[in-house]
């Protein structure tokens, strides 16, 4: 059971996806004000959030910068959810939603300014991949922005203790980045790790 619910904070769907969804609607808005604010969002800069899940962070975008955003999510529920939500951002070619997953997904190179994602790290079990990807999509200087809870947060945790969730260390996302080229790595912890960088 426990890791029925894990697999549905991965990829909501059905009954349990949409308890998920108010869950994640209600805890995460915290992170999505925080991150929003720092992401140093200019006229006509292209953002991308990957794993938009309901679709909070891309409606605040959208109402208060004038600048274009794109979102991917892989899950067919949540695609729905956040296109309900941002139907007037869509239909004023403000926003677009792409349903897919990231790691198969193509998006031209050097096409954003900015790109984030909270509560999604946890899913890939290789890091080195999408952050290639990342970097190949980011502008030169564009902005990476990963939101993350504590591994021991999450190993307390009932739902997230599963094996679903991998647990990843600051230091091991930071050198992970690093090696890969990412510049200007900083972070701080505000009940989860708040990560930035620059290609
Ligand atoms: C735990 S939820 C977090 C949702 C939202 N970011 C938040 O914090 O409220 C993870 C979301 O990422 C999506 N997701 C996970 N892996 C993905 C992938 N490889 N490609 C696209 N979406 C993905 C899931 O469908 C889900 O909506």
């Amino acid at each position: 059971m426990l890791s029925f619910i894990g697999n549905q904070f991965r990829k909501p769907r059905g009954f349990w996806g949409r308890i998920i969804f108010f869950s994640m609607k209600k805890n995460n808005r915290f992170a999505y004000n925080k991150i929003v604010q720092e992401l140093e969002i200019k006229q006509n800069d292209r953002v991308l959030e990957i794993g938009f899940g309901p679709g909070i962070g891309i409606n605040m975008i959208c109402k208060n910068f004038n600048c274009s955003v794109t979102g991917i999510d892989f899950s067919e529920l949540m695609f729905r959810e956040a296109q309900l939500r941002n139907k007037r951002h869509i239909e004023n070619h403000k926003l677009v939603l792409n349903f897919g997953d990231y790691l198969d997904f193509k998006f031209p190179v050097e096409s954003f300014d900015k790109i984030f994602f909270i509560n999604v790290i946890y899913f890939w079990n290789n890091i080195e991949k999408p952050f290639i990807k990342i970097k190949d999509e980011l502008k030169q200087n564009g902005m990476l922005y990963i939101f993350m809870a504590h591994p021991t947060d999450l190993k307390k945790l009932k739902f997230t203790k599963d094996d679903i969730f991998n647990k990843y260390t600051i230091d091991y996302v930071c050198d992970k980045l690093k090696n890969l080229g990412f510049e200007n790595i900083d972070y701080k912890f505000d009940n989860g790790y708040y990560i930035k960088c620059n290609k």
